[in-house]
């Protein structure tokens, strides 16, 4: 269904959650990470959670980063989902009983989140991606978790259209871009991380107030590897998704949710054609913003 403000398109078990995610108790030290699917949340989800948690890669190994970092909106987007994902909790409510700090996780559009936020201002990291990678990344992410069987020029389609899952993504790109000045807002790209991911990691750290070493800096950097990242089942969701789908599935599919990790990989996907009507799109929306890709 269609969630205004915004367009959002989501599951109808929104309906259930939508309000209590809107009027619900955000805490000063929360961390909340905000950014659309397939932009390399995960990737930063892990990064912020480790440097907040002051390196303990132990728990990140043991413990999923969807349980330590829930995502808000969970039991309205896998809801639909058969088998051991549809959890009876609410996943507001069980976010409501975690201790502090709380490492949050969510896909919704600044309109759509909690109200507290603009008034209590806790720590928020929002992640964007250039569209064009994002696209392909999401195309894939919907055939693995939500068995898309149409084309990929059809999914382009959508996205241009701004009718994707999730909605328009300039609106909420742009929701947090507009705000990046603010003192606890640290806005962050997919490309920016694989350029620097080392200088990255300090600015996150100073912006959580936490102070790392060199050593502690590289050691983070080995974890947050694709290699490591793509061979974690703390983060790689191949646990969940071999229990939802038999043993073979990622197998016989060949798909992962940590699947390429590269900036450019539409080059792969999309016709020259396609890709210059995501550029000329690109360009008539960040206009005037100061926002590059
Ligand atoms: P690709 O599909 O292009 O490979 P999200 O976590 O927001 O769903 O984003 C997923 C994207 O981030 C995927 O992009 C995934 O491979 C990429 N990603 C995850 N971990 C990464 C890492 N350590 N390094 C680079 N990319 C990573």
């Amino acid at each position: 269904m269609e969630v205004n403000p915004g367009r959002v398109l989501l599951p109808h078990d929104y309906r259930r959650i939508g309000e209590l995610i809107l009027d619900m108790e955000i805490r000063k030290d929360d961390v909340v990470l905000v950014s659309y699917p397939r932009t390399g949340s995960t990737w930063a989800q892990e990064m912020v959670w480790l440097i907040g948690n002051d390196l303990d890669f132990e728990r990140a190994k043991t413990v999923p980063q969807l349980t330590r970092s829930p995502l808000l909106e969970l039991s309205a987007v896998l809801s639909h989902e058969p088998g051991e994902w549809k959890k009876d909790l609410n996943s507001v409510e069980s976010v409501q009983l975690l201790p502090s700090p709380r490492y949050l996780k969510t896909h919704l559009p600044w309109e759509l989140l909690p109200t507290q936020l603009s008034t209590v201002k806790p720590k928020i990291i929002y992640v964007a991606r250039n569209p064009k990678d994002m696209c392909v990344s999401f195309y894939h992410y919907c055939m693995l978790i939500h068995n898309l069987k149409g084309s990929f020029e059809d999914f382009c389609e959508l996205f241009l259209r701004d009718r994707a899952p999730m909605g328009p993504i300039w609106n909420h790109i742009l929701g947090f871009w507009s705000r990046r000045h603010e003192p606890n807002i640290l806005f962050l790209t997919y490309e920016e991380m694989k350029r620097d991911l080392s200088g990255i990691i300090r600015t996150t750290a100073d912006f959580l107030g936490k102070t790392l070493s060199e050593n502690d800096v590289n050691r983070l950097e080995e974890h947050l590897s694709f290699g490591s990242m793509k061979k974690n089942p703390a983060v790689n969701l191949e646990p969940m998704l071999e229990k939802k789908n038999g043993p073979s599935f990622l197998r016989d599919s060949g798909l992962h949710f940590i699947r390429k990790g590269e900036v450019g990989d539409w080059k792969n996907h999309m016709s020259s054609d396609l890709a210059a009507r995501f550029d000329s799109w690109t360009e008539e929306n960040l206009r005037g913003t100061g926002l590059r890709f």
